[in-house]
């Protein structure tokens, strides 16, 4: 399957067996795998992370490490459940470094994003969701094609492209691991619970 016949002809295999040939930027040289995008493929809503993990690079899916669990917790306190949801990455191959045996993740350069948002495209076409959500920065970065700050973007529904398409931006999971503090944690927690209950409810 050519990139160009998944342009033309798109269905959610054809984009898989695609995705799992593709050499547009170096990246898959030292992934174990392609991570694809999962989940409903009739959900109104995208979620877009920034890149696989370790976890997810060796389980071949998405979120299921560390700040997998805290996604998947954080739903939850909403009631959010993720088999309703589909949820992806801007970037589908992990990047990392060496440090001794550990592979230490590495945030995807802006060449990479570009790259992959073509594969990105193809999702949002498949989907159609009625709201995308951005995980951070790399997201916000693949998805509005410009760098910028989370803080003034976060929490409210803002709009894509010339389609003005629903979008709302909220931190990433691993965000809230990074905190120093029991408190900052819980402030980023309580923050993306916000965000994430005004996406559930626009789309109410
Ligand atoms: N972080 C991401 O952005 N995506 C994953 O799949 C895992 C961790």
């Amino acid at each position: 399957m050519s990139e160009a016949a998944v342009k033309k002809a798109p269905s959610w295999e054809d984009l898989t067996e695609a995705l799992h040939h593709c050499t547009r930027c170096a990246l898959y040289q030292k992934a174990t795998q392609v991570v694809c995008g999962e989940g409903s493929h009739t959900s109104p809503v995208i979620f877009v992370g920034e890149q696989p993990g370790d976890q997810e690079d060796l389980a071949g899916r998405p979120f299921v490490g560390p700040a997998g669990q805290v996604f998947d917790e954080v739903m939850a306190s909403i009631g959010w459940p993720r088999e309703e949801i589909y949820l992806t990455n801007a970037v589908k191959h992990f990047k990392f470094w060496l440090k001794g045996e550990r592979r230490i993740h590495q945030t995807p350069a802006p060449e990479e994003v570009d790259c992959c948002r073509y594969w990105l495209r193809q999702e949002w076409r498949l989907l159609k969701p009625r709201l995308t959500i951005a995980l951070g920065g790399t997201a916000v970065l693949a998805l509005t094609g410009k760098k910028q700050t989370l803080g003034s973007l976060r929490g409210k529904i803002l709009t894509l492209g010339k389609a003005a398409a629903p979008f709302i931006v909220t931190y990433h999971p691993s965000y809230i691991l990074r905190q120093a503090s029991e408190e900052g944690r819980q402030r980023a927690y309580q923050a993306m619970q916000q965000d994430l209950t005004i996406a559930r409810n626009f789309l109410a």
